[in-house]
């Protein structure tokens, strides 16, 4: 039966307290196509995109949502010109010095998920200096995607398992699913149940792969720096008048 909302109702209104997701992920895209609209270079997208961010991480924090999974920079996005690619890693260095107290305010776990070693020496230190401070929040953990791709991700996994069955840690016979998901970047937080992805593009674009296997899709042509909270509202209420079966019959579940 599809959803019908009462027309007079927000949509934070709508959202059952009961059936919150516990995991969302967001593919933030639509900057570039945001300031393009506005007459603006593309970095001014990536400056509103951060607004957004921390709109919705605020949102994300005050429901009680348990792991918000954000993708912000792609191992193909690497490939961007240069001068952009520079011009986000200092956008990141400063989002993260005027973001902390807010992450601390709000009792917000920063981690990160992606190849970090790629990362800029200052921009890593920054979100390790971030990391360390948040740690021993216990609210909500926002799960930084950054220089992440899933087929690096789980290549990476797969040679550490190579490794450990050669050397005696582990027999191939073991490697069951759970241990595929023990050596991905994600070994601690529970697969997503929400992944929203704004500008109007239906596509995965190498994030979380194995991790998305039963989440729920919700794809919106708002683009990123556009997203307000009552969207996001809005994408949580659709994911609570879905049937999430797993494989089973209707009646099942
Ligand atoms: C998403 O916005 C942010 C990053 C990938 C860093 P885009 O920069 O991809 O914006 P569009 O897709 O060009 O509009
Ligand atoms: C996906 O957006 C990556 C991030 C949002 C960080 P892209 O803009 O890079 O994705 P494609 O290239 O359109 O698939
Ligand atoms: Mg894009």
């Amino acid at each position: 039966m599809p959803h019908v909302p009462k027309i007079s109702m927000s949509y934070k209104e709508q959202i059952i307290s009961d059936r919150m997701p516990r995991h969302i992920a967001i593919i933030m895209d639509g900057n570039g196509r945001w300031a393009k609209q506005h007459g603006l270079k593309r970095m001014f997208g990536h400056r509103e995109g951060v607004r957004t961010v921390h709109e919705i991480t605020t949102a994300a924090a005050e429901m009680g949502i348990d792991y918000l999974t954000l993708y912000a920079f792609s191992t193909e996005n690497w490939n961007r010109p240069k001068e952009e690619v520079d011009a986000l890693m200092a956008l990141l260095v400063e989002t993260i010095r005027q973001e902390t107290p807010t992450l601390m305010q709000n009792n917000v776990k920063l981690t990160t998920i992606g190849d970090l070693s790629r990362l800029p020496e200052v921009t890593r230190t920054k979100f390790e200096q971030c990391l360390q401070q948040t740690a021993a929040n216990t609210g909500l953990t926002m799960v930084l995607a950054l220089s992440y791709s899933s087929r690096w991700e789980i290549t990476d996994a797969m040679t550490r398992i190579a490794n450990d069955v050669q050397n005696g840690k582990m027999k191939a016979e073991e490697v069951s699913e759970q241990v595929v998901s023990d050596y991905l970047t994600t070994k601690s937080v529970p697969d997503p149940d929400l992944l929203i992805r704004t500008s109007g593009e239906y596509r995965i674009s190498n994030f979380l792969l194995w991790q998305l296997a039963y989440t729920e899709l919700y794809f919106t042509d708002c683009l990123w720096p556009d997203f307000t909270v009552e969207e996001f509202y809005k994408a949580i209420v659709d994911y609570q008048h879905r049937e999430r079966r797993f494989g089973k019959t209707s009646e099942q579940v």
